[in-house]
């Protein structure tokens, strides 16, 4: 949430900047601003809005080679330009990614040694705090240092100095900052994608930390510096870049094939499974909280294990009752999730065993967590997760089969044949994404409410595809247990309601016709995602996908989901990877 960057070295400052901040706009897009040094001046550009509107008012040739920038997701204050950052106050210009918890107590203070604010947020006040420490020591280290022990809350900051002109600043608390390096050059960013245009060769800035960055790099830790060590982003940067497809959520669908064969191929070396553990917690926030539940669904039934899933948010303030051989799971793309991140430091207060499944590497949950297993997806650019949920589910599915078959609930032949079925589901993945899914569109997208639903493993998918389509099409959507619907929902089906069912699962089909042929009396469009034939009187239209076994058939029905959700925001003319008010790292509670 909100992306930090700042560059400092040999070429132009602004260009890199908006480069930089355009790579991380799905963190926060509702502002935008850059601050850059210019024969010792300060010049700070603000803008409501996206990038697009920043970039209008930039002269990009501009020959200056020191700057800071920001992409806003508004916390504390409408998204205008008066809240945008950077904030400047007195001798200190910075921009902020996190949110500081005391800072009206700060504000007061700084009130009475006569400051003044200009803005809502709590950014501008840490500005003036450290313009007021400085002009006592005229010292940025000892004043880092000290302000650190002063705010309460989460941050990463890039901050200037007017003293200064040739130097950023930046310091970290549970929101992450990275320090890009190429030659003399040195970036700072809130992640990875923001630099991989000119360098893959970063630091991670741990907690604590100071960096210095001018005509070198230097960091300290209590006034001493350190050495760390420089660290290579190991993927592609082209999956930060759209590869020709009009929006990176297409694209990262059309990766889900190769995701799902690198999943497998990663979890083969992976020698972690629940096998010592009698109950487990699945922990997390969005689609991965739906992940967890096909994620239970498939570890009670195959690897005979109970298993509870909550949502972070709900989790981090329960009262807990701590077992024996439990397990906690956290699940995040990002790794930075502040509720996910939350609820397993709570866990882990209770000295239970945490496994974090995470995309990002090295992220903040992914360090917290007793054991990590990485998820292979990549990159994901687009806020609507679609390839990270599709390898959060097979991760999930494959651990639960190991688990099986590690607790010789299914023979070495079973096993072995079912690991073998995740390839053939690449391919079936892969003839999925180029299905036409343009009759369903049209048939959804200027309806205002429409349904999901499912019973069991269906009805977690059913979850998940109607969030992907709420968040990218702005339709209203509800996901219901199917046998739950006639217990007052089924009163809001209307003729011609689309009912999007998802009837994967052998064991209810039955069930789920029945209920199918309920919502069709009374008007409802069913479009049924069925992995066998169905009676003719219990759909509207029926989507047919391949049916291979419990553990893959999820990767089967979540494709038309994800494809109809993109179709239908485009038909309605969304903003499909920038949906508004959302951002793809939720770094606040
Ligand atoms: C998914 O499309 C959403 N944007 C959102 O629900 C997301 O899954 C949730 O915020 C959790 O994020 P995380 O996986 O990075 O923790």
């Amino acid at each position: 949430m909100c992306g930090i960057v700042g560059y400092v070295g040999k070429k132009k400052a602004i260009p890199i900047l908006l480069n930089s901040l355009k790579a991380l706009e799905y963190r926060g897009y509702d502002s935008a601003g850059i601050a850059y040094i210019k024969d010792h001046d300060i010049h700070i550009i603000k803008k409501q809005g996206k990038i697009k509107n920043l970039e209008q008012s930039l002269s990009i040739n501009e020959d200056n080679h020191i700057g800071i920038g920001h992409t806003r997701w508004a916390t504390h204050g409408i998204p205008n330009e008066v809240n945008a950052h950077p904030h400047k106050v007195g001798m200190i210009t910075l921009v902020h990614n996190g949110i500081i918890e005391n800072y009206e107590s700060l504000r007061q203070d700084l009130t009475q040694d006569s400051y003044t604010f200009k803005s809502e947020t709590d950014t501008e006040v840490v500005a003036a705090l450290i313009d007021q420490m400085y002009q006592k020591n005229h010292d940025m280290l000892q004043t880092l240092n000290e302000v650190t022990k002063k705010l309460e809350g989460t941050y990463a900051f890039g901050i200037l100095c007017d003293e200064h002109p040739d130097t950023i600043y930046a310091i970290r608390k549970d929101s992450p900052l990275i320090i890009g390096v190429q030659d003399e050059d040195y970036f700072i960013a809130s992640d990875v994608p923001a630099i991989l245009n000119y360098t893959k060769e970063y630091y991670l800035l741990e907690q604590g930390e100071i960096a210095i960055l001018n005509d070198t790099c230097t960091f300290y830790v209590e006034g001493k510096e350190i050495k760390k060590k420089l660290k290579n982003f190991e993927g592609d940067s082209s999956s930060v870049s759209k590869s020709g497809y009009e929006h990176f959520m297409m694209k990262e669908m059309m990766e889900e094939p190769d995701v799902l064969r690198k999943t497998v191929h990663h979890m083969k070396e992976e020698t972690f499974t629940f096998k010592d553990y009698q109950s487990i917690d699945i922990v997390a926030c969005g689609s991965a909280y739906h992940t967890g539940l096909v994620g239970k669904y498939l570890i009670e039934q195959y690897a005979d294990i109970p298993v509870n899933v909550e949502v972070a948010s709900e989790y981090r303030y329960k009262k807990f009752f701590p077992k024996k051989n439990h397990l906690v799971i956290v699940i995040s793309q990002s790794g930075e999730t502040a509720d996910t991140l939350a609820a397993l430091k709570r866990a882990k207060e209770y000295s239970l065993d945490t496994l974090g499944i995470v995309n990002v590497k090295e992220s903040s949950i992914a360090r917290e967590a007793d054991q990590v297993i990485y998820t292979m997806a990549g990159p994901e650019i687009a806020v609507a997760t679609t390839k990270a949920y599709l390898a959060q589910v097979t991760t999930l599915s494959l651990l639960a089969l190991k688990t099986a078959y590690e607790k010789d609930l299914m023979t070495k032949e079973e096993y072995e044949e079912i690991l073998h079925s995740f390839d053939v589901g690449a391919v079936k993945v892969g003839k999925l994404l180029n299905k036409d899914y343009s009759e369903q569109a049209k048939q959804i997208y200027e309806k205002t409410d429409l349904f999901y639903l499912g019973r069991g493993l269906d009805y977690a998918l059913a979850m998940e595809g109607s969030l992907k389509l709420k968040e990218i099409s702005y339709l209203h959507s509800e996901a219901y247990a199917s046998g739950e619907l006639k217990h007052g929902t089924i009163s809001l089906v209307e003729d011609g309601t689309p009912v999007i069912t998802v009837m994967i699962d052998d064991h209810i089909r039955s069930k789920s016709i029945s209920n199918n042929k309920e919502v069709r009396a009374r008007g409802g469009y069913v479009i049924a995602i069925s992995n066998t034939d169905l009676p003719s009187d219990s759909y509207d239209d029926l989507i047919l996908v391949p049916h291979i076994n419990d553990f893959v058939n999820p990767m089967m029905a979540l494709i038309p989901m994800q494809m109809i959700s993109y179709y239908v925001a485009k038909a309605r003319g969304c903003d499909i990877d920038k949906p508004k008010n959302l951002a793809k790292s939720v770094t606040v509670e």
